[in-house]
């Protein structure tokens, strides 16, 4: 069997000069679809592994499975160019060069990672595993997944050495959903080799396909704590913004004003950077990754308390918006069990079609038990994916939704509801009917003007305003 050395490693390097690395990704969902799509669009031959139907069936037809912008394009530039093929069938990774592993890692009931995708797919990929290919393990995983669960299900399925027939590294994926395909060209990508050989290839690869800074890091663990350490920083930042809202809201103040001019203090190498404020916290990654942290804090008898601290005050945030509602209706002396409540969005965040963890779905659950009838519409959700969340009536267009509405609450501020005519909606409301900017993405005045009242979280203006 030929042995993968550095000198080997430095011959693949050339022979990657010209531009044909063939590449395999396995879990062709979200991130791995956009990001071997963007490969193959720039004319690399990708082979997306998937286990799902419906994710092969649409690839294969040309068409995106879930909304993410400039997908389309790129998509449909990989089909001109013959480049992108999609099966099941792991055998068809033989031929590649560089394979990714990019499948899902959710949470258990207890915050516990489900690592099964991950274990299957490691198992499929070591048994079609060739000398020198490159592995790269993208999925968000607790640390110590690449050196202590994938490296020897690869090795004890290949027969082979990591590092040695083929290399291994970590990369994690720091775009997020909505912008991920700026995210692929513009965010440097970390990398963890379980070698010097395995990281050089790595950033080869990362520096060859999409011409990306690369930062190397000593070893895959560091690499897979990078990852948790920066979606902790974002959820304990939106945590901070929240509790800033609450407290700015129940003393008068404009919470955006108290950030904007917060963020204006120089400190360290950067700037003070407090995020946005909202109605909560969803998706695929904040909702999860603390959670690893602290799993990993526990197995070691550290109790790890910003997790928790993040977490709790983002998940109470879907509670504290339908106080909100229910403080505005009470306001204008209406019965909760007698309103009217639009939601427009039930995605997780603007201008993605993902509903997963998303706080659209607790908040129509507690609107519902107020008693309230809920009508919601979300053009970039499906039918399926939207009964699925609730059991509310969901409308077929905007016009529709806010018919009879005493409260619109934008959830998730898409694009069409950005530029929607609001004085137009307005019309079909009830008489003082509030409008819950729940995202921040309106201007207060425009929608006053519209003759809404307005509200949001961290937004000044409230019930009682
Ligand atoms: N969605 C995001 O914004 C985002 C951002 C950064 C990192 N991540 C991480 O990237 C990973 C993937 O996330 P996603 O949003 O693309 O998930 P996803 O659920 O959209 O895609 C995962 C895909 O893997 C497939 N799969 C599962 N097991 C398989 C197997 N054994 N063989 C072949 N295919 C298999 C599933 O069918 C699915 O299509 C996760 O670890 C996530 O935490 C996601």
């Amino acid at each position: 069997m030929s042995r993968w050395t550095l000198l080997e490693a430095d011959e693949r390097l050339s022979r990657w000069d010209c531009r044909d690395v063939s590449i395999a990704i396995i879990g062709f969902g979200h991130i791995g679809g956009s990001m071997g799509s963007l490969l193959a669009s720039k004319g690399f031959p990708v082979v997306g592994i998937d286990k799902a139907a419906g994710i092969l069936q649409a690839f294969e037809a040309g068409e995106c499975p879930f909304e993410e912008p400039g997908l389309a394009a790129v998509l449909a530039r990989a089909k001109e160019r013959h480049t992108l093929r999609v099966t099941a069938d792991y055998t068809e990774i033989k031929s590649s060069d560089v394979v990714l592993i990019v499948v899902g890692t959710p949470l258990d009931e207890d915050h516990g990672p489900i690592l099964d995708h991950l274990k299957s797919a490691t198992r499929s990929l070591g048994k079609v595993l060739q000398p020198g290919m490159l592995i790269l393990l993208k999925s968000t995983v607790p640390p110590l997944t690449t050196q202590q669960l994938v490296r020897p299900i690869l090795e004890e399925a290949s027969g082979m050495e990591a590092g040695v027939d083929f290399g291994l590294a970590f990369s994690p994926e720091r775009v997020d959903e909505g912008n991920v395909l700026e995210g692929l060209y513009g965010i440097p990508v970390v990398v963890g080799g379980v070698n010097t050989a395995s990281s050089e290839l790595a950033v080869e690869f990362w520096t060859r396909t999409l011409g990306v800074e690369t930062m190397v890091v000593p070893d895959p663990t560091t690499a897979e704590l990078v990852k948790l350490a920066d979606n902790q920083w974002i959820d304990l930042n939106i945590a901070l913004a929240n509790e800033i809202a609450l407290l700015s809201d129940a003393i008068g103040v404009d919470a955006m004003e108290v950030i904007k001019a917060a963020n204006s203090l120089p400190k360290g190498q950067h700037w003070v950077n407090i995020l946005y404020p909202s109605i909560g916290v969803g998706g695929y990654c904040l909702t999860k990754d603390p959670w690893f942290l602290h799993r990993l804090g526990a197995q070691r008898d550290i109790d790890l308390q910003t997790p928790q601290c993040s977490r709790a005050v983002n998940e109470q945030m879907p509670s504290v918006t339908v106080q909100r509602v229910i403080s505005c209706l009470h306001a204008h002396q209406k019965d909760p069990a007698q309103a009217r409540v639009t939601i427009l969005g039930l995605s997780f965040k603007n201008d993605t079609g993902d509903t997963r963890s998303t706080p659209a779905g607790p908040i129509i659950q507690m609107l519902e038990d107020h008693g309230c009838k809920v009508q919601a519409y979300d053009p970039l959700v499906s039918e399926n994916q939207a009964r699925a969340l609730t059991g509310s009536a969901i409308a077929p267009d905007i016009q529709a939704a806010v018919e009879g509405a005493d409260v619109v609450a934008c959830l998730s501020c898409h694009e069409e509801f950005r530029s929607a005519n609001l004085s137009q909606l307005k019309e079909r409301t009830r008489e003082n009917c509030w409008f819950l900017d729940g995202r921040l993405g309106f201007d207060p005045l425009s929608v006053k003007a519209a003759g809404f009242d307005y509200t949001a979280i961290g937004g000044h203006c409230h019930a009682g305003d």
